[in-house]
């Protein structure tokens, strides 16, 4: 089979690779039909994540047809569409039972990661029936390929830990496809103002056609001083990192009011500085997080009856064995207008 390989900072490869096979008994091995590309494989690209070494094969979002299952999985048979979790759970361990489904002792954060992932023919899914979902019948397919990751992410990791509520106010630091996930499902809790702050102009129109009450352009503004006009001197309530670099962390440092959360997404490859001379006194609070996806189940109901449209955030498709134009075209978003790219598989008669 294909699959999109990493061979360290910079390199990428579509190369032949052995099909995976069922290795525990929870296991399933899905063929895939549609996956796309997350600002995190690019920080894997740059060399930022660590635990992704050379000769793994990427992806962690994306849907497919179960081709097979371990003896131990009962829930699920082969020819049933599935959408992939970015998190893959065992459910019993005890950080499963605490909901952080993200630090499961034999799951987590894997596909993609430190077990080969989703941007490939085929994919073996850990923990398949506690990290599978079934995809109902008639909903947008290219809909639940955001539910794998960006949907969720923004969810929880900005709007829940962020403590989003009605009439709050909240900035949204990056307007990528986490950052633009976040603007969609924090209007789920009707903050007063949804301040998004990014350095491209495209993005910025996108947040603002998507609900941003206000924003701001990071090259040109004086973002801090912008911000507390805005908010008679206050600051935002929420301030969500989606970024992942150091000058877009301390800008929320600079804008969070006294009491608010700064809720950090994105993912960092080089330390911050926390300036505790001017926060200590502040009663803020700083939240850190990968995503559990203990929110899935909610969203693609929330998803199904059309209360958020996630294929709004869908700008760009391609053909299996157009993937490396697709990383291209996603790399190179200021220039593209890329959000997210949709990479389909062909579809098979079963
Ligand atoms: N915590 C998690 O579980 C989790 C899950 C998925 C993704 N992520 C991370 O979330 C972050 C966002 O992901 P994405 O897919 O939207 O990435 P992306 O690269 O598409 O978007 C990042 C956005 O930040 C903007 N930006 C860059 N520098 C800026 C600056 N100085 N000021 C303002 N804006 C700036 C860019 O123009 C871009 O629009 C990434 O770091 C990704 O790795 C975290
Ligand atoms: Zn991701
Ligand atoms: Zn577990």
């Amino acid at each position: 089979m294909k699959a999109l390989v990493y061979h360290g900072p910079g390199k990428i490869e579509w190369e032949d690779r052995a099909r995976p096979e069922l290795r525990d008994p929870g296991d399933a091995i899905v063929r895939m039909l549609k996956t796309t590309i997350c600002g995190t494989d690019l920080h894997i690209l740059r060399g930022d994540v660590a635990t992704c070494t050379p000769g793994r094969t990427l992806g962690h979002e994306g849907i497919g047809v179960i081709e097979e299952i371990g003896s131990a999985v009962t829930t699920f048979h082969a020819g049933d569409r599935v959408l992939i979790s970015c998190i893959s759970s065992c459910g019993k361990c005890e950080y499963c039972r605490r909901r952080m489904f993200s630090h499961c002792a034999t799951g987590g954060w894997m596909l993609g990661n430190t077990i080969d992932g989703t941007q490939a023919e085929f994919v073996r899914t850990p923990h398949a029936e506690t990290s599978l979902y079934p995809i109902p019948a008639g909903v947008d397919e290219e809909a639940m390929v955001m539910l794998s990751d960006i949907l969720p992410t923004g969810f929880e990791c900005g709007v829940l830990s962020g403590k989003v509520e009605p009439g709050s106010t909240v900035a949204i630091v990056g307007c990528g496809p986490i950052g633009l996930a976040a603007l969609l499902t924090a209007q789920l809790y009707s903050p007063a103002m949804i301040i998004a702050i990014d350095l491209d102009q495209h993005r910025l129109d996108i947040a603002a056609q998507f609900g941003a009450t206000h924003v701001l352009d990071s090259a040109a503004d004086d973002i801090k001083a912008r911000v507390m006009a805005l908010t008679d001197g206050k600051g935002v309530d929420t301030a969500i990192e989606a970024v992942g670099v150091p000058a877009t962390f301390l800008l929320c440092e600079d804008i969070v009011a006294p009491g608010g959360v700064v809720a950090n997404i994105g993912v960092h490859g080089q330390p911050v500085e926390l300036h505790l001379e001017r926060l200590w006194s502040r009663n803020i609070s700083i939240t850190t997080s990968l995503v559990d996806t203990y929110s899935t189940p909610m969203l693609l109901k929330t998803v199904g009856s059309g209360k958020i449209d996630p294929t709004r955030l869908v700008t760009h498709h391609f053909k299996f064995d157009e993937i490396l134009a697709a990383y291209d075209t996603f790399g190179r978003a200021a220039e593209t207008q890329a959000l997210k790219v949709i990479i389909a598989f062909e579809e098979r008669s079963a």
